[in-house]
């Protein structure tokens, strides 16, 4: 489901084992007994993570610290998100890699602190979260929810409601869901613009390759956001990279040779995408990233940036994104056009 929805989401409780400690859980989940773990673990300098696996063997992690996804892995225990060596987790400071969450702005498109202050707060379980929107018993899930605190009133006035959803499937792939909803009793709109920063681990920059975004128009934040049309085809890398692509197709592919592996990225909600590498110049500038950091690195990110989200009181807004893996070489054309499957 893409975009505003005006109907206030039906919430029911979902049960699910989040409390701290929890340790491995089988749940009744429909026909027949199905595995699902969802463990509650204390994570680098203390802070809280949960951990989502599934029965095939693949992984992934989310602290509470930003609503952050910092690791996902496939069913070989090969680790499928880039977080630098180097990151830091200690609040305020953001985690570099995974997946930060860029709300209620992206990058300095705006007044507030550059990617919005999402990113840097302590998320919450949400114990009271929406419906899954499948009765898929292999799901295995977590819902967190930010609200805004009194400070953050002050920087941003509205008092929205952000759910996130973090789901692994069985087949391994990785989706996430947000729930934006303008819970303003005031009836004032409000507006913001969205990313999943989305880092992947590549073997080398210099092998990869993204398919989906060729002929586009972009916004190239290197050159004051100035638009351009893409040319050709495929994107490769040589050199620093920092654009929006506009309008972008609901897929795109992120090939990476060395590894034979291709990077599925599928969105719903998201009309943009983001594409940065900051290259060697910027990556040695950067503490929590290093000298070589970018070498294994690619951030495309599923973006609403070139037009903001407005959204009245009572509405919601719903961006999703879903990540999977597919072996060697793959050609946008081959595949069926897809449809986001449930979360
Ligand atoms: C990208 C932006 O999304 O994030 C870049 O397009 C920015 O301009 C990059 O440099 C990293 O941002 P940050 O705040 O995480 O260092």
């Amino acid at each position: 489901m893409q975009g505003i929805e005006k109907k206030k989401t039906k919430e029911t409780i979902l049960r699910q084992p989040v409390s701290p400690e929890t340790t491995t859980s089988k749940q009744k989940g429909g026909p027949s007994d199905h595995f699902q773990n969802v463990q509650v673990v204390k994570g680098i300098n203390g802070l809280d993570k949960v951990v989502l696996r599934q029965i095939r063997g693949s992984s992934a992690e989310v602290y509470l610290y930003g609503g952050q996804v910092t690791s996902w892995k496939n069913d070989r225990g090969e680790q499928l998100l880039f977080v630098s060596n180097k990151a830091i987790f200690k609040p305020p400071k953001e985690i570099r890699g995974g997946i930060p969450i860029c709300f209620p702005q992206f990058s300095d498109f705006g007044s507030l602190e550059k990617h919005g202050f999402a990113r840097n707060r302590m998320w919450s379980i949400d114990t009271n979260p929406p419906p899954p929107t499948t009765n898929s018993p292999s799901r295995a899930a977590i819902d967190l929810i930010l609200k805004p605190s009194k400070e953050d009133l002050k920087i941003f006035p509205h008092s929205f409601e952000f759910r996130l959803r973090v789901t692994l499937g069985l087949e391994g792939e990785l989706m996430l869901t947000s729930r934006i909803r303008n819970a303003n009793s005031d009836q004032k709109p409000f507006k913001f613009t969205f990313a999943y920063h989305t880092y992947f681990s590549v073997s080398d920059i210099s092998e990869v390759r993204v398919e989906g975004l060729e002929t586009l128009d972009y916004l190239d934040n290197m050159k004051k956001r100035e638009r351009f049309t893409e040319q050709g085809d495929a994107l490769t890398f040589e050199s620093e990279v920092d654009k929006v692509y506009l309008s972008s197709p609901t897929e795109i592919a992120v090939m990476d040779h060395e590894r034979k592996r291709t990077f599925l990225i599928r969105k719903n909600g998201l009309p943009d995408a983001v594409v940065w590498n900051p290259w060697d110049k910027k990556s040695k500038a950067m503490a929590d990233l290093g000298d070589n950091g970018y070498k294994h690195m690619i951030c495309i990110e599923a973006a609403a940036v070139e037009k903001p989200i407005f959204l009245k009181p009572g509405e919601e807004w719903i961006g999703r994104q879903e990540l999977s893996t597919v072996p060697a070489s793959y050609y946008c054309s081959e595949l069926d056009p897809w449809r986001v499957g449930g979360s």
